[in-house]
């Protein structure tokens, strides 16, 4: 097993990612038992993903119930590189973005950072990733999400919407500062060092377009972190309120690596694989050393099974009854192909809304 390591950028994860750690060095608190039950009351039900810790970390998510609670309303935030097809970790905090637009009645904005990936990938051009960034709405909306309480931004597109923010917030964010956060050194190209500026301004849109502080919360997984630490500190300088983070755990990949990642397409089931490949892929995820760390059951826990008796039951079955992984992997391919089958049905119907939210 790899070592455990607290090195996560927004780039790049080496090894196994320790989140308590991680949490302590960023300087992020875990979710309380009073945040928990204070959600479970506005949702009138605890959602699988804070119950099983997936989502287990924040910044300030108290100040946000206590706003809503007061009767206010604030954002949702969160994103895309569209580098290329979805896979199924990014479904994850997808699916609980979904629940908190559910249950807060509140506004998404959604950004595709395709500037990102023309300045990070050389093989990336802007027909390239506008393919991507429709193919990924798609993925996005078919989840349903409700398209007039969801506003896209490309960044290429729409930069009119972000860019006097993103300048006002360059201003106020120094060279060292961009390498000490990002890891940038001389070699980094110009555009990159200045992107991050970019994933920052939809944090203040909603305050500056209204003229009053609007909150704002980022689900995100937690690699995003970086962005918003250094938003914070920005945010106070120019007046806008500090953004409120909930921060997500990172599925791993069919092979155990820290981060399902579409840079390991062998690694990642895409929402797009067909069942055939589905199957290929998970009869060659390797035997796990011990079965705690078992990638079929961490599928079924991060996403395809929401009842805790169903993932207790495969728990029982593999740890006490000795299941064959053989018996797992089966069940698993059946699973996987009908929770995307079901997803690609969907998004073939939303072709014509998503456009229209594109334009
Ligand atoms: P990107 O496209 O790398 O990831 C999109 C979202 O998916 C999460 N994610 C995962 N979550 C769980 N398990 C995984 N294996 C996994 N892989 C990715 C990421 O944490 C992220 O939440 N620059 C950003 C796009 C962006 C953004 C944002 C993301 C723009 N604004 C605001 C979050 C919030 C990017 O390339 O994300």
């Amino acid at each position: 097993m790899a070592k455990k390591t607290n090195n996560v950028t927004p780039w790049d994860i080496q090894g196994e990612i320790d989140y308590q750690d991680l949490a302590q060095r960023f300087g992020t608190r875990l979710l309380s038992e009073d945040i928990l039950e204070r959600m479970e009351k506005h949702a009138g039900r605890e959602h699988f993903m804070l119950r099983r810790g997936i989502f287990y970390s924040h910044r300030d998510v108290d100040e946000v119930l206590d706003h809503y609670d007061a009767g206010g309303q604030f954002a949702l935030y969160t994103g895309r590189g569209p580098s290329g097809p979805v896979h199924l970790g990014h479904l994850v905090p997808w699916v609980f973005t979904k629940h908190l637009q559910d249950i807060y009645g509140c506004k998404l904005v959604f950004q595709f950072t395709d500037d990102e990936k023309m300045l990070i990938r050389e093989d990336y051009d802007a027909e390239i990733t506008s393919h991507w960034v429709y193919e990924n709405a798609l993925d996005l909306m078919a989840l349903g999400f409700d398209p007039d309480k969801t506003e896209f931004i490309v960044d290429m597109k729409h930069t009119a919407k972000l860019f006097s923010i993103a300048l006002k917030v360059a201003k106020r964010i120094t060279w060292s500062t961009m390498r000490a956060v990002f890891g940038f050194n001389e070699d980094s190209n110009l555009g990159i060092i200045f992107f991050p500026t970019m994933q920052i301004a939809p944090c203040f849109i909603e305050s500056e377009r209204s003229g009053e502080p609007v909150p704002c919360l980022i689900p995100a997984g937690i690699d995003q972190d970086p962005y918003w630490r250094l938003t914070r500190d920005v945010a106070t300088k120019l007046g806008y309120p500090k953004p409120a983070q909930i921060h997500g755990r990172m599925l791993p990949g069919l092979t155990g690596n820290a981060k399902m990642s579409s840079s390991m397409p062998e690694t990642a089931i895409f929402t797009s694989d067909v069942p055939e490949l589905v199957e290929k892929k998970i009869q060659d995820m390797p035997t796990p050393e011990n079965r705690v760390d078992c990638l079929a059951y961490l599928l079924h826990y991060f996403l395809l099974t929401e009842s805790d008796e169903e993932v207790n039951e495969l728990h029982h079955e593999c740890t006490v009854n000795q299941r064959s992984c053989q018996e797992c992997k089966m069940e698993l391919v059946e699973k996987v192909n009908k929770f995307l089958l079901a997803h690609q049905r969907r998004r073939k119907l939303i072709g014509k809304s998503v456009k229209r939210m594109l334009e």
